[in-house]
Parts: structure tokens; sequence; C-alpha cells
């Protein structure tokens, strides 16, 4: 199989991970990387271009680097346009990938307005462009094990859940992105999306209507909305209660999802591992095993050996942009449910 050649976009925090993701990968390479930041560039350019092997004989990489897309992909042949860029602003990139026929895959959130993410789907729709999401923590081997408990139908049919996230994020550390410091709703964009799309996963479930209040606490160091409660309805009648917080005021992070079916309960209690279950009389919470985890590169890789597969065989690609667009309309219901203090019903595509 040829490999599967990249342009990476925006060079970053995120691209960190998917420049070693893809460089592990058998069939895939990066052929070109677009930066608007001199620095950042030349950095990646000069690590690609520096020798490799303890004997500096590994050839160096042909990587051809420019400040936006178009100019690289005129420069360089490619199949994938891998958008590491921040949500805000992505016509001009959405529109340099149709223009060169290159599939998308777009870290999340597709865009920081639910208008913009249609408008992206429909433009890629029309080039016959692909459109993939980098919904990585779907690839997360505990939220697939969880999502097998609960459809082999041992504790029976979920009905209601608690999902808490509570983290202090310090969006000023130089090795995390700082343009969510400035958003008007930095959790909910930036880090719920990723909540709202695993309750769709988990649950194979839609969502239906919500009832959210958004604010900000006094100690916080985010412009925006750095806290989030809803409460949320999906289709089968499953209720949520989400609360997730960038400005939770301890360093050590908070997170449980607890399930509650017909005959008993899933519960995970780490972002990246810790599962179980219990039917109701139990004693004790049994533990479902799983496989070491690399977090955030085995979960990045899982997501591309997936897009992969799927884009050499020709075949509908994962977290599909229109799929995206579900979890963004929670987003969105949430913040116009926070405004107007009223439950919005959530229309389905
Ligand atoms: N899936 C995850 O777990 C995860 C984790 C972190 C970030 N992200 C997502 O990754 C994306 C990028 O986040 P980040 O942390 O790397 O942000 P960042 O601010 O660290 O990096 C973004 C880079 O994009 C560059 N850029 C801006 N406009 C550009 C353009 N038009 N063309 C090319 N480059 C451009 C910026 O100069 C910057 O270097 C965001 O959508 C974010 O939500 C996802």
């Amino acid at each position: 199989m040829s490999p599967v050649r990249f342009i990476l976009v925006g060079l970053g925090a995120r691209s960190r991970i998917w420049r070693r993701v893809i460089a592990d990968h058998p069939d895939c390479e990066v052929v070109g990387v677009a930066e608007p930041d001199p620095h950042r560039l030349h950095h990646v350019l000069d690590d690609a271009a520096a020798p490799k092997g303890g004997d500096g004989s590994t050839p160096a990489a042909d990587l051809i680097g420019g400040t936006r897309l178009e100019e690289v992909a005129a420069e360089v042949e490619a199949d994938v346009a891998l958008l590491c860029t921040p949500p805000t602003r992505r016509e001009e990139q959405i529109g340099a990938a149709c223009a060169a026929g290159l599939a998308i895959l777009a870290e999340k959130p597709l865009a920081d307005s639910l208008a913009s993410a249609e408008a992206h789907v429909v433009e890629a729709e029309r080039a016959g462009v692909p459109l993939a999401v980098g919904l990585n923590f779907r690839y997360l081997a505990v939220t697939q094990a969880l999502r097998r408990l609960l459809l082999d139908g041992r504790i029976g049919r979920p009905e209601f859940a608690r999902f808490t996230y509570e983290r202090w994020r310090d969006g000023r550390q130089p090795r995390l992105n700082s343009y969510p410091l400035t958003m008007a709703h930095p959790m909910l964009w930036e880090q719920s999306i990723h909540h709202f799309d695993l309750m769709r996963f988990v649950y194979d479930a839609e969502p239906v209507r919500v009832t959210a209040r958004t604010f900000n606490p006094s100690w916080s160091m985010y412009e925006g909305h750095a806290n989030v409660a809803a409460l949320i309805t999906l289709t089968d009648g499953i209720e949520v209660t989400y609360q997730g917080t960038w400005a939770g005021n301890w360093q050590e992070m908070g997170f449980e999802w607890r399930t509650e079916c017909e005959r008993g309960i899933a519960l995970q209690r780490h972002m990246f591992g810790d599962l179980g279950w219990a039917e109701r009389d139990d004693p004790e919470i049994r533990s479902v095993p799983l496989p070491e985890h690399e977090p955030w590169f085995d979960d990045a890789r899982g997501l591309l050996a997936d897009f992969v597969e799927r884009f050499s065989d020709g075949r509908p690609l994962p977290c599909s942009g229109r799929d995206h667009l579900q979890s963004l309309r929670l987003v969105d219901a949430c913040i116009r449910s926070s405004e107007r203090h009223a439950t919005i019903e959530i229309a389905r595509a």
C-alpha cells in the first residue's frame, strides 16, 4: 500500500502528538507543514532535516513548509490536510483543502460556532472531500470497554448518569494552547465537546433537549465561562447530569462518569481508565481489565489507524463532520439555554 501523505496545518501543542503518531505509523508520512509563526515552522523543518540515527546515516525527510495550506498544497503531492489549528476562522483552510482535493482530518471542535461548522461540512460535501474530526477519546480502551459493557446487556439499559469533570487548567502554561483564555465559552467548545461526543458514542444516543447554566468563578483565569452545568436528555430517555469546569480550585483532577442501568451501574473514575461495574446488591465494584495505555498517544494512534484504513479502502471516514454537528448542536444549545434561562429542544438534522 502506498503511504497516506499528510500536510500538517498548525504546528502548536497538538501537532507534537500528531507528528510522533504519524511517524510511528508504517503507512503514513508527513510531506508538508503549514504554519504562519516562522519560529515554529523552522523548528519543525530543521528537526525533520536533522540526521536521525545514532550514526547520522538516516536520510533527511523532504518536508515542504509554508505559511499557509494553499501554498504548501501547491508544492507537494498529498492526500490529507490535518488541521491542528485553533477552530476559529478555518474557512481558508477548508477552502484550500477542498480546492486541492485533500481529505480533511480536523481537530475538534470543527469550528467555534455551529453555523461555521455547518458551512464547513457542506463545503466539503460539495467538493467531494471526506471530512473527519479528531475525536480521539472514542479510541481510548476505557471508552471502548464502557461502550461494550453497556451494549452487552449485563447490567441492562442505561437510564440516567452523572458526568463530572473538574480540572484546574492553567491556560498560561507554554505546553498548552493559550487561545481559549479569550474564548467566550472555552469549556464548552474545547473540552465539553469531547464529553458530549463520548456520551453520544457510548450510549449510542443523540441529544434531545438541554437545560444548562454556564458561568465563571471569581478565580478563573478565563475571560469566558469556564463552568458548565447541564441536564441533558438523550434519545431513549437517558438523562445525564453534567458538570464540567476548567476552574476547579484544586490542581488534582476530578473525573467520574457513573451510569445507572436497569440492574446496576457502570463507573469510570479516571479519564484514561479505571472502569468498573456492579449489580445493585454487589458489595464492591467489579473492575474491568484494561490494557496498558499511553495517554494522548495510543488514542490518537487508534484514531489514525481507523482513519487510514477507511481512507485507503475508500470507505466513509470515522467521526465524520456531519456526525460531529450533533455534538456541536448540544454545545450551542447549552449556550442558548444559559443565556435565555430556558430549556432548549435540539433539532435533528
Ligand atoms: N483532541 C485532543 O485531545 C486535543 C488536545 C489539544 C488540542 N486539540 C485541538 O487541536 C487544535 C489546535 O490546538 P493546539 O493546542 O495545537 O493550539 P496552539 O495554539 O498550540 O497551536 C495552533 C497553531 O496553529 C497555527 N495557525 C493558526 N492559524 C493558522 C493557519 N491559518 N494555518 C496554519 N497554521 C495556523 C498557530 O500559529 C499555532 O502554531 C484545536 O482545535 C484544539 O482544540 C485537541
